[in-house]
Formats: structure tokens, C-alpha cells, sequence
């Protein structure tokens, strides 16, 4: 039995951590010392807000000092590093700001919004109603004009900006003033473009007028999977007074641990990994254009973040074409988003992407055997095992 455990886990590290091209924009890697923490001696122990537990006082000095590099790293007043994911960190964001029957907006999964933010999610469990924000789908872009009309309208109770599916940043300047004027708090789930805004490359939502940025720290940010949340005084310390007990008794405190570190390496790292992935990203973009390839938004230079996004025209083909390229040991999600984050992390540039563009193109135009494109991709991935971007 052991063996097979850990036969599992140990051919699960050889394929995906060794011989794939991850490109799942929702992933990343750690480096080897952050990862390391999530091992340590932390993961075994609790704390608790009211003192409950003795032994804490390490525990209580890594939690300042994460909170205090998330306050510098993101520009923010307040910080809390206890959330267990991106979706834990929306619904603490959401249950603090609103009651059964109010209404928030938010991007719709239709225009590439958080699903499990609507009524199968979040709006659901808390018993809110859910508004979508006026979308252009063709530009991937909020229609400011239409939501400044939608907002005076509805008069939402919370406003939501980011999505699962982002290319481009969201337009929390032109918005969040007209937000205020109707009361409406002012939210960022920055999941997937964590890392860009860390680096400094995509936008700042807390300068721009968030009153909260909130989300995953494992997609663009190369964080231990969890979540984080940034805030002003005002609403940070309002969600802090409930985080626990409400939504989190144990915190994780190794997974914090890790958190801290991945920050500091974001503070001193952040901005040239941001500036590359961004970089791969178009260049990925631009050569699948230029073979051919359905890629979302070339009139806009296709994408200012970790993401390229092609249209397959639909789930179903999107699924075969991601079946076909997992064959050849290139990992992509159905819809097909791609994300250049973790091979950005492993070292990869614009030559790698060039090269990449072409394994996707002799799977899924050539119509090449995946098993003999599978050797090309195997030989690329094991150039980059090292991580970047980290403290050697
Ligand atoms: C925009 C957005 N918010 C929240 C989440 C949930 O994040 P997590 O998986 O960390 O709970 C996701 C998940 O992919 C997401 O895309």
C-alpha cells in the first residue's frame, strides 16, 4: 500500500514536474526553498486569535513579518495571509461586505468571469443576487460607459473587477469613482494576475481605487496554493475582525511560512519575472497567430498578461484539442486558455517560445503523431528543470 502511494505521487513528479510543458495559466511552480517550508516542522501545528494554544511565538513572528511584506510588495495598508485559497478569500471579501438579498456585479463566467462566484458559488451560498458587468467579448475588455450606467442603476453593493479569463487589465480608474458615489465597495479578485501586479506590470487595483485586491497566490504568483487579501485600513481591519472564527480557525502556518518567502522573492524578483512573462505571453501569441491558430484579440496586440486565449469555437473541441496536445505531454486547460507563468519561471524566453508555438503546431495543424512530438517536448523540458526569479 505504501508503495503504491507513493509510486503514485513519485510518477506523478516524473511526468508533470519533469517531462511537461505546463501551461495551464491557473499554475506555477515554486522554487525548491519555498516549497521546502511547506514541509517544515509548521504544517504541524495550530494557532489560534484568542490564545488559546501556547507555543506560538515563531508562528507569531513569520505572520508579521508576511503581512508586512504584502503590505510593501502591494502598496496596501493591511494584509492577511490566512485565507486557504483565492475562493476562500472572495467569499470572506463578499459575506464581510454584504447581506442576504443585496446585489453585487461582476464579470459573467460567459465573458471569462469567476464561475464560483455566481449562484452555483458564492452568490448562491451567501444569498446574493448577481449582476453582470456590461462585457465587450470581442475586445475581452469591461464597456466602461455601459457600466458606469449599469452601476447608477443597480447601485450594487459590492463591485467585483478581475476574471479567470484577463488579458487585459480592468478598468478600476475609469470605474471605481462612480462606484463610490453609489456606496458600492470596490473589490479585485486578482487571482490569476497576482504575480503581474506584484511585478509591477499590469495594473495597481488598490492605487486605482480598490478598496480590496484579493485571490490565489499559486497562478501568476508563485506562492504555496492559498490565498491572500490586501486591503485599506478601513475594510482590511473589517475583515480581519472576522476572519476567524468565521472563515478560518487554523491558518497553515507552513503554507504562510512559504507565502512569506515567495514574497520576498516577488519584492526582489517580481518585476523581471513579471516583465518575461508578460514577454512570452505575446510572443507565444503572435507565432500561434502567425501559423494560423483561432488566438483571441490580434487586433490589440492579444494580451498584456500571463494568458493567450484560443477560440476553438467551443468546449468540445477545445477538449479535443487539449486531449491530443496532453498526448504530446503539453498541458493546456479545455477552453483553450494558455499561460506562460511557469515556463517563464523555469527559465524559458521568446527563443522557447518560438519553439513551443511550433510543438503546439505539429500536434494540433500538422497533425504529427503526439507520441513522436512528445521526444521534442520531453528534450525541451528537461533544458529547464532550474527555477528562476528566486534566491539561489
Ligand atoms: C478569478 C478567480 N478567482 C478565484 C479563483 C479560485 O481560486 P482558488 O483555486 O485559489 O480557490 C479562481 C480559480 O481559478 C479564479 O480564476
Amino acid at each position: 500500500m505504501i508503495d503504491e502511494i507513493l509510486n503514485l505521487v513519485k510518477n506523478h513528479e516524473q511526468w508533470r514536474g519533469k517531462k511537461c510543458l505546463n501551461l495551464i495559466p491557473s499554475e506555477n511552480v515554486m522554487s525548491p526553498t519555498v516549497r521546502g517550508l511547506l514541509a517544515s516542522e509548521l504544517g504541524h501545528r495550530y494557532t489560534a486569535r484568542d490564545r488559546f494554544y501556547m507555543g506560538t511565538k515563531f508562528i507569531d513572528e513569520i505572520e508579521q513579518y508576511g503581512e508586512e511584506l504584502a503590505k510593501e510588495v502591494f502598496g496596501a495598508e493591511t494584509a492577511d495571509l490566512r485565507p486557504l485559497s483565492g475562493h476562500i478569500a472572495d467569499l470572506i471579501f463578499l459575506a464581510c461586505f454584504t447581506k442576504p438579498g443585496d446585489t453585487f456585479m461582476c464579470v459573467s463566467p460567459e465573458d471569462g468571469g469567476y464561475p464560483g462566484l455566481w449562484n452555483d458559488g458564492l452568490a448562491g451560498l451567501l444569498g446574493l443576487k448577481v449582476v453582470s458587468t456590461p462585457f465587450s467579448r470581442e475586445n475581452m475588455k469591461v464597456d466602461v460607459e455601459k457600466t458606469v450606467e449599469a452601476v447608477k442603476c443597480v447601485k450594487p453593493k459590492v463591485l467585483i473587477f478581475g476574471a479567470s479569463l484577463i488579458l487585459f487589465p480592468h478598468p478600476v480608474k475609469e470605474l471605481a469613482a462612480v462606484a463610490r458615489e453609489n456606496n458600492a465597495i470596490v473589490g479585485f479578485d486578482g487571482s490569476h494576475v497576482l504575480g503581474l501586479i506584484a511585478g509591477k506590470q499590469f495594473q495597481d487595483p488598490l492605487k486605482e481605487g480598490a478598496h480590496a485586491l484579493f485571490g490565489s497566490t499559486h497562478k501568476s504568483f508563485f506562492g504555496p496554493q492559498g490565498g491572500i487579501i490586501l486591503a485599506d485600513k478601513e475594510h482590511g481591519e473589517k475583515m480581519k475582525e472576522k476572519i476567524y472564527p468565521r472563515f478560518v480557525d487554523n491558518a497553515h502556518w507552513n503554507r504562510i511560512a512559504a507565502l512569506t518567502l515567495a514574497l520576498a522573492e516577488m519584492k526582489r524578483f517580481g518585476r523581471d519575472y513579471a516583465e518575461q512573462v508578460i514577454r512570452n505571453a505575446k510572443s507565444l501569441a503572435k507565432t500561434l497567430h502567425d501559423y494560423g491558430f483561432p488566438v483571441r484579440c490580434a487586433r490589440l496586440g492579444f494580451t498584456e498578461s500571463h494568458q493567450v486565449i484560443m477560440d476553438f469555437g467551443g468546449y468540445g473541441r477545445g477538449k479535443e484539442v487539449a486531449g491530443k496536445l496532453q498526448e504530446a505531454n503539453i498541458i493546456v486547460d479545455c477552453v483553450i486558455r494558455i499561460g506562460t507563468c511557469e515556463v517563464t519561471r523555469r527559465g524559458m524566453k521568446e527563443g522557447e517560445m518560438a519553439k513551443v508555438a511550433e510543438l503546439i503546431k505539429r500536434v494540433v495543424l500538422d497533425g504529427e503523431n503526439p507520441e513522436t512530438v512528445k521526444k521534442d517536448v520531453v528534450k525541451l523540458c528537461l533544458e529547464f528543470q532550474d527555477i528562476e526569479y528566486c534566491f539561489k
